[in-house]
């Protein structure tokens, strides 16, 4: 077989196919390879003759110009060793395999160390917008060897999505970066879903709006600085009819809420680098409880408090409740920049931050207008610690302080729970705390273990005999 595509796909399930069809889109020849003749064909009918679809890896290997670019899009997990495994031995050396599905980057820095002993290169490619991302534009997120991804560059560039021309991609830095920047993106798209909801349980249950009301405050809300991805798509699923029982959809969702772990990883990492992340860890935790459904039952009737109505303005506690998104959704995007920024450094990334916010603007689930404030701040100031400490986005949200707590007043005195509001405001109060009450958590662990502490008045260790 002539060698004649540019790229190469493995597994063409709706994620893979739809890439596939945007790269044909956009004038590349791209050969896709899948074990199932299914998906083969799904390929073949909606590709035509602009791809080769095959369940034959020689033939697809063979299909590939040299040095080759392949992308997998499989399970994240054994998936991707079981397929890198399986190519390599027919792989020539300088050929470039991109691994963009949701991969641990602990896996992707393994995979790549293996394969770059084969004297091939491999690359973590994050890649967000879900299905109709990868078909007409997602945000993509390589990092691996910078000389490999030049060579894919102008394709990827041609397919991701653009913000003012911009494609939303961009080389992000060495060995697992990619990935790493995905799992964080992940991490914070658990959190403002988590807010999100917290919202519309609180406008419901709480202000008593219908559906159709709450499809109208979060449409108007996405005309405003909360523009985004998440609150839009939040609009249209409170519209939606279900066909089957002509009630509002989603209130015939099962309250149980499924996860595939990215936001888990994101927790667990920021635990392993000490740095808080107490809104995302909150959203993690939220989903987990969600999962006790059976037992949540029970408690409503055990623990059962009497329900109290709102009797206040809806207007003004709406117009707080918009205010306390905005202030709690800057301090999970914050929280997840500061992972990056510390895993930058821990792992060597040597990330540029208003890069990741610039390539975050367009085609992926956390895109939002707050992203040109965040890629504002640190373009002006490359290494800013947190994005709390830029002057403009701190003022912007001392504004909202106040709404912020009337709000989760507001959910406390109703009896809605509110977790990620919550430890969104605990992490501004604690953060803006000059002084933090751990003095006293120093005390106690010099007290029963003797372990010391410092004053604030002298350097050195100290133990005192406390009794
Ligand atoms: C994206 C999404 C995508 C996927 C998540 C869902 O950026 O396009 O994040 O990666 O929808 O894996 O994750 P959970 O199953 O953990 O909610």
């Amino acid at each position: 077989m002539n060698p004649s595509c540019d790229l190469g796909m493995v597994g063409l399930g709706v994620m893979g196919r739809n890439l596939l069809l945007n790269f044909a889109d956009h004038g590349f020849r791209v050969a896709g390879l899948d074990t199932d003749p299914a998906k083969v064909t799904a390929l073949s009918a909606e590709g035509g003759s602009r791809v080769i679809a095959t369940g034959e890896a020689r033939t697809f290997i063979d299909s590939l110009r040299l040095p080759r670019a392949i992308i997998l899009l499989v399970p994240a997990g054994k998936a991707v060793d079981a397929v890198t495994g399986q190519l390599s031995p027919h792989l020539a050396a300088g050929d470039l395999v991109i691994d963009a599905g949701n991969s641990h980057f602990k896996d992707t820095e393994r995979r790549a160390k293996e394969l770059a002993a084969r004297k091939l290169h491999f690359f973590g490619l994050g890649v967000s917008g879900g299905e109709s991302g990868a078909r007409r534009g997602p945000s993509m997120m390589p990092g691996g060897p910078r000389e490999a991804f030049e060579r894919v560059r102008p394709m990827l560039e041609a397919v991701a999505a653009k913000v003012d021309g911009q494609p939303c991609v961009a080389w992000l830095g060495p060995g697992a970066a990619g990935h790493y920047v995905k799992m964080v993106h992940n991490g914070i798209e658990y959190g403002v879903m988590q807010l999100l909801a917290e919202a519309y349980d609180l406008m419901h249950r709480g202000l008593g709006f219908s559906n159709t009301q709450m499809a109208e405050v979060f449409g108007a809300w996405s005309q405003g600085p909360l523009q985004s991805f998440l609150v839009e798509i939040t609009a249209k699923i409170l519209n939606k009819l279900d066909p089957k029982t002509g009630n509002h959809l989603v209130d015939e969702i099962l309250d149980v809420a499924r996860q595939k772990g990215t936001g888990k990883w994101t927790s667990q990492e920021a635990m392993d680098l000490q740095v808080p992340l107490l809104t995302i860890d909150a959203a993690v935790a939220l989903r987990d409880l969600s999962a006790y459904d059976r037992e949540r039952t029970a408690a409503s009737r055990l623990l059962n408090r009497p329900d109290k109505a709102f009797a206040g303005d809806r207007a003004a506690a709406l117009a707080q409740l918009e205010n306390a998104c905005h202030a709690a959704i800057v301090a999970t995007y914050a929280q997840g920049f500061a992972l990056l920024r510390k895993a930058s450094e821990v792992h060597g990334y040597n990330l540029e931050l208003a890069t990741v916010a610039r390539i975050w603007r367009g085609g992926c689930i956390i895109r939002a207008a707050l992203l040109e404030d965040f890629r504002a701040a640190y373009n002006a100031q490359p290494q800013l610690p947190n994005l709390l400490q830029d002057p403009k986005l701190a003022q912007q949200l001392m504004k909202r302080d106040e709404d912020l707590r009337a709000a989760l007043r507001l959910a406390i005195d109703l009896g809605i729970p509110a977790a990620c509001f919550l430890s969104a405001l605990a992490y501004l109060d604690a953060y803006r705390s000059a002084r933090l009450p751990t003095n006293l958590i120093q005390a106690m662990r010099d007290f029963f273990g003797a372990h010391t502490y410092e004053r604030i008045d002298e350097p050195g260790t100290f133990h005192t005999q406390w009794e």
